[in-house]
């Protein structure tokens, strides 16, 4: 699979990534998928995005670290061990220039005395310790409902509410038919993209009925910018808990994040998302014709926002 004997992994939101001091070219990293699937198109809607954004940090890592010409990529989809994908960056005069990357020829050691060393340190910091933090996902609470983090015992009841095809039919990223072993695999996810700052997951409990939806932001931190995505279990309808997850989220984000505009969207065919975002304080922006296809279908896509000034004004 990677190349050598591994001496350093970094756990990242959906895979592992390992490096050695006996690796081919200077530089070199492997992303391992930390579940076992085989092929890219094994994973899940949520998991093939959760992979592109490790590849894109270990890319942006190495290229600051290394400052290769540029890097080569292969993605391997094996049944043993199991999907994997290497990072090669490639430098003027590196010992295959113009070709491919042949390990089997490689003159080892590719790395100066203490380069690897130095390498591998600067490469955790930059993944792990370099970037500023999350503050552990909190716990919100409103009137009616607790907000908190999922957890694996909930698997059942979110395949069994998100799997009806009324949830399916005016969202664009949750698959149907909503298999086993879906619900955890997106579950698994949420930790680690929390801290890597790219969402924040809430499972909606309300105190009447239990666990009843999900309510999420999906960060862009350099454009201080957030997306709220929310589903309920169609028996919840018109119970007023969309609106509520989402008053609370928007100023849980508002308060505690550096956030500047918080965003939502919804198909033109599903006004009741529209009364949430207009009831949770949005404003109406515009429709986006045809942005989308759902289900081969080209779909309006109607755009709302509430930016920081509004927020503060409305609370003054
Ligand atoms: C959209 C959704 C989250 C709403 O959840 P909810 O808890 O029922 O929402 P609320 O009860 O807070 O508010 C619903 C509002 O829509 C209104 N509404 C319901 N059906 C409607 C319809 N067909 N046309 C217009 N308004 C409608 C309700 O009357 C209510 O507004 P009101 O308080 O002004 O009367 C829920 O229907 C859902 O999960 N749908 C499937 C997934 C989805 O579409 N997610 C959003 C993707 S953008």
């Amino acid at each position: 699979m990677c190349r050598s004997e591994p001496d350093a992994a970094v756990r990242l939101e959906a895979s592992w990534v390992l490096v050695g001091p006996d690796d081919p070219v200077r530089g070199y990293a492997c992303l391992v998928f930390a579940r076992h699937v085989i092929e890219l198109h094994d994973l899940t809607d949520d998991e093939g995005p959760a992979l592109m954004r490790d590849i894109r940090k270990v890319s942006g890592a190495i290229a600051r670290i290394m400052n290769p010409v540029k890097m080569n990529y292969e993605v391997h989809g094996n049944t043993a061990p199991h999907l994997h994908v290497h990072v090669f960056p490639r430098y003027h005069g590196d010992q295959f220039e113009g070709r491919p990357i042949d390990p089997r020829i490689a003159k080892r050691p590719a790395y100066a005395p203490g380069e690897f060393e130095r390498f591998r340190e600067q490469l955790a910091n930059d993944l792990i310790s370099g970037r500023a933090r999350m503050a552990p996902q909190p716990i919100l609470q409103t009137e009616r409902l607790v907000l908190r983090p999922f957890v694996l015992d909930d698997a059942p009841t979110v395949q069994r509410l998100v799997g009806a095809r009324e949830i399916a039919e005016t969202t664009l990223t949750i698959p149907h038919p909503y298999l086993d072993g879906m619900a955890e695999a997106w579950i698994r996810t949420h930790r680690a993209a929390w801290e890597a700052q790219d969402r924040g997951t809430f499972a909606i409990v309300s105190n009447a009925d239990g666990l009843v939806g999900a309510i999420g932001l999906h960060f862009r931190p350099p454009h201080r910018r957030a997306e709220l995505g929310y589903w309920i279990g169609r028996p919840f309808w018109n119970r007023g808990y969309a609106t509520e997850a989402a008053r609370a989220v928007i100023r849980f984000a508002f308060e505690t994040l550096p956030l500047n505009r918080i965003h939502a969207s919804h198909l033109t065919r599903n006004p009741a998302s529209g009364r949430v975002m207009v009831k949770a304080g949005m404003q109406f922006e515009g429709i986006l014709r045809q942005h989308v296809m759902k289900w081969d279908r080209p779909e309006d896509l109607a755009e709302y926002a509430i930016l920081r000034t509004a927020f503060e004004a409305a609370g003054a």
